[in-house]
């Protein structure tokens, strides 16, 4: 049997009066009016305690959307051990029926569901509909039908026979379960993450970002109702260091699907490290962590092209893209041209909830990166090596909202361009055009993470040094584009350096880590 190549699912364009954007209206309407109460999902039970937290919109954190369950390690015990009780007749369920689920639930969020998810990722998470629908609708369901068409190529790859032999190679899944921890600023990175290695097999408890509960029960509503067994995926809204706690020293502890913060990430590691001996197998550490995404000019960029590349690269969604361009190099040659596009177009982007559809930003997902982001921001106006030429305003009296932030500075380590903010802040350095190779090298130096990373140049020589030079710094480089917006079955997704493992999510390589292959020889 063969899963066929997927075509991308097509981005809807929420025009007026379409009868998409008539159907995402109704569902945030209605999600707006109705306060929800989550249950963590473990084996067949929906679980309830009495530990409620409040769930609100980050652009609007007076109003409740309702509340999920706090679980304890009683919990997370329970969902291993739902994980491991719906081992065997998951695992030995044909391949076939495994895809079968997945393509199912991505027909259904391609369609009964897509204004739901949509509507979640907008309340919850403060997307605008547009991030939303590339996220939580498309990238979600090309993941689904990408991974199963993944699934028939890994399945039918056979080593080399010869006369009286036959050899074989079995694609058992790991031996226990796998851990997923997810971040709240991707939906489909969270739901791509437990999918994964379920699709290969394996069962999962799966623990996501408080801030993305409300759309992570929307996907666990999916999944229900394409089929999926229970007990494959458990969902537990447990702390992450007690959810660990249970996890990290369980004998059956097979692997860790994670996606967050670079120290989160070391952490975890280090504490899988030290128990290393506690397990039935050496556990599969899967990670996809922070970046510091940079954009170069050459001087023979276009200017246009270079400031679009940048407001959008850096402010789309905030900024809270993992692949989001916080740093630029531009040779000031062109660079008054292009911060003169920068300002022009900053100016009439709006800032609001993204429950009025015209609004290009919209709230940081919560008060600790709104302060942090803030902290940043107060950093550049106390000192005298950078400036704000854009932006640079915050308010958390409503929502946590802060402007695009455009900051120069003439000193190429300063802390901005240095840190991940992870917010709407980028900071430019202006470089002489005749300096490109110094230019390159200080991309390099400046950071330790290596996630995206963009040139923009209209000289192909230039291109070919800045691709060769800077083959460390970015798991994702863009030529002539923005270093956001990796689409899945065209840009496999991932990072290096101190940005993860590279397993680049949704592509054969990440699902080969969710198996153990056994080699079986046979002679005649
Ligand atoms: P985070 O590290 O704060 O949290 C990620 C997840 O880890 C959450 O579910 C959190 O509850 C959990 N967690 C935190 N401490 C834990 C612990 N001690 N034990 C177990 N779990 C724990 O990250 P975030 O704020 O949700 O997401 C933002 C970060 O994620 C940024 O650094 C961003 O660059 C990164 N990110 C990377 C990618 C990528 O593909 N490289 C994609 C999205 C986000
Ligand atoms: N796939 C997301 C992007 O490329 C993370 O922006």
């Amino acid at each position: 049997f063969q899963v066929p190549t997927p075509i991308n699912e097509p981005v809807k364009s929420y025009q007026a009066g379409s009868p998409e954007k008539i159907a995402l209206k109704a569902a945030v309407a209605q999600m707006r009016s109705e306060e929800i109460d989550v249950p963590m999902y473990i084996g067949a039970e929906k679980v309830t305690t009495d530990e409620k937290v409040r769930m609100a919109p980050p652009y609007d954190h007076k109003h409740t959307l309702g509340y999920f369950n706090r679980g304890d390690e009683g919990h997370v015990e329970q969902a291993v051990n739902a994980a491991l009780g719906a081992k065997e007749a998951w695992q030995n369920l044909s391949w076939e029926h495994r895809a079968s689920i997945f393509l199912k639930a991505a027909d259904l969020l391609a369609g009964p569901y897509r204004a739901k998810i949509n509507a979640a990722t907008m309340l919850a998470q403060s997307k605008n509909a547009f991030q939303a629908e590339i996220d939580s609708a498309c990238e979600f369901i090309d993941f689904l039908r990408f991974n199963a068409h993944y699934m028939t190529q890994i399945y039918s790859e056979q080593p080399n026979s010869a006369p009286g032999m036959w050899n074989r190679l079995e694609h058992r899944p790991l031996e226990g379960f796998v851990f997923a921890i997810t971040p709240f600023n991707f939906t489909a990175i969270a739901g791509n993450l437990p999918c994964a290695p379920a699709m290969m097999g394996n069962t999962v408890v799966w623990k996501p970002a408080d801030t993305q509960v409300y759309s992570a029960r929307v996907i666990m509503e999916v999944l229900r109702e394409a089929g999926l067994p229970d007990g494959v995926i458990n969902l537990i809204y447990t702390d992450g260091p007690v959810a660990g706690e249970v996890i990290f020293k369980h004998r059956d502890f097979a692997g860790l699907h994670f996606t967050g913060s670079t120290a989160v990430f070391q952490h975890l590691w280090k504490t899988i490290g030290e128990n290393i001996s506690m397990y039935r197998t050496y556990p599969r550490i899967v990670g996809e962590t922070g970046g510091k995404d940079f954009i170069i000019a050459h001087k023979s960029a276009n200017p246009k092209a270079l400031a679009t590349g940048i407001v959008r690269g850096a402010f789309e969604f905030q900024g809270q893209k993992c692949s989001a361009a916080s740093r630029a190099y531009i040779p000031n040659n062109i660079w008054e041209e292009t911060k003169g596009y920068i300002v022009e177009d900053l100016k009439s982007v709006k800032m609001g909830s993204p429950e009025d559809f015209t609004n290009f930003v919209n709230a940081v997902i919560d008060e600790r990166a709104f302060d942090k982001i803030a902290g940043f921001i107060d950093k550049v106006k106390e000192s005298n090596m950078a400036e704000i030429i854009s932006g640079g305003g915050y308010d958390k009296s409503k929502g946590y909202f802060i402007e695009p932030t455009v900051v120069v500075t003439q000193d190429p380590m300063f802390l901005t361009m240095c840190e991940e903010i992870f917010g709407p802040v980028i900071t430019i350095y202006i470089y002489n055009p005749e300096h490109f190779e110094e230019a390159l090298e200080l991309v390099d130096k400046t950071s330790d993470y290596a996630l995206t990373g963009a040139i923009f140049s209209d000289d192909r020589y230039a291109i070919e040094l800045a691709t060769k030079k800077l083959v460390n710094c970015a798991g994702n480089f863009y030529i002539n584009d923005k270093p956001t917006g990796a689409v899945v079955g065209q840009q496999p997704f991932g990072g290096a350096r101190g940005s993860g493992t590279n397993d680049k999510a949704g592509s054969v390589l990440n699902l080969l880590r969710w198996v153990s292959p056994r080699t079986i020889k046979e002679t005649f």
